[in-house]
């Protein structure tokens, strides 16, 4: 079942003031500049797209001090417990910079009554930047390496009682799963070589019916690995994608392109804006 419920977390305080990935800096090695109206208008075309294609959208205040906080993939798993309650198991994040962040979507998730669980080993754990569901399979793709410890799957199978197959992410520039795998439903998946080693790339291939390569310059430049599937026909990406759109064309998405260029400057896109929660 895929969900239907939307969070995402205001860009007041959006800005780049530390650099915890390689995209966070521009050629010179000063930190990249965000223009913040810009942002915010396309922050705010994102979500009415949500909403025009049947989203339900929570919005979470901008925090002083917590810039990265609109990237909601990454302080929270959601997933459906074995009562069948909506949960969320809590992020450990690796940054400093961005660990205060998670406090705020407990206490969210409490008002939502939506019940929280919290890791039980000492690692990492970045939410569905790294933990990816396969709504239809009910399966989940488990990234590791850069921010997630490889170790807090055990606690995700458990709690979800679902396959969990990990992958080891091995280039810097795909340090979230969410920027190199995109899981699309019947089978399909779309997925950028080089994050992977030979392993995790021969699995995928194995493992889907369908799976497209998304070539490194759009994954680099155009964010094409972080696109959205909301269902099995809609497709939510940052423009500029041509082959991955062409790709998904022949296939019969429907494909939403939007502009994220000012969250770009901090590593992410589309699918880090938000949290899909049950
Ligand atoms: N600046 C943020 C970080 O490095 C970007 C997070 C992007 N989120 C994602 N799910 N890939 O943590």
């Amino acid at each position: 079942m895929w969900p239907v419920k939307v969070l995402m977390a205001h860009p007041a305080e959006f800005q780049v003031s530390y650099s915890i990935n390689p995209y966070m800096k521009d050629e010179a090695g000063n930190l990249n500049q965000v223009d913040v109206p810009k942002a915010i208008k396309q922050w705010e075309a994102l979500r009415d797209l949500f909403t025009h294609l049947g989203m339900a959208v929570q919005v979470l205040d901008a925090v002083p001090g917590l810039p990265d906080m609109v990237f909601t993939a990454n302080q929270s798993f959601p997933f459906v417990n074995a009562e069948g309650r909506p949960s969320l198991l809590m992020s450990r994040m690796k940054s400093p910079f961005r660990q205060p962040e998670v406090e705020h979507f407990r206490t969210w998730a409490m008002k939502n009554k939506i019940q929280t669980y919290e890791l039980k080993t000492s690692g990492n754990f970045e939410g569905m930047g790294d933990a990816l569901w396969d709504y239809e399979a009910q399966e989940i793709f488990g990234g590791f390496g850069p921010r997630t410890s490889v170790e807090v799957y055990d606690q995700i199978r458990e709690l979800t009682g679902k396959p969990v197959h990990l992958l080891k992410l091995v280039d810097e520039r795909f340090y979230h799963l969410d920027t190199c795998l995109c899981l699309l439903g019947n089978s399909i998946a779309f997925a950028v070589r080089e994050a992977f080693d030979e392993e995790g790339w021969s699995f995928l291939r194995t493992h889907f019916q369908t799976l497209k390569e998304i070539p490194l310059k759009e994954a680099l430049e155009n964010f094409a690995g972080n696109m959205l599937a909301l269902g099995r026909q809609q497709i939510v990406m940052q423009s500029g994608a041509h082959q991955t759109k062409a790709n998904l064309e022949k296939l019969g998405y429907q494909i939403h392109e939007v502009e994220t260029s000012e969250f770009m400057k901090s590593g992410g896109s589309v699918f880090c804006m938000k949290l899909l929660y049950f």
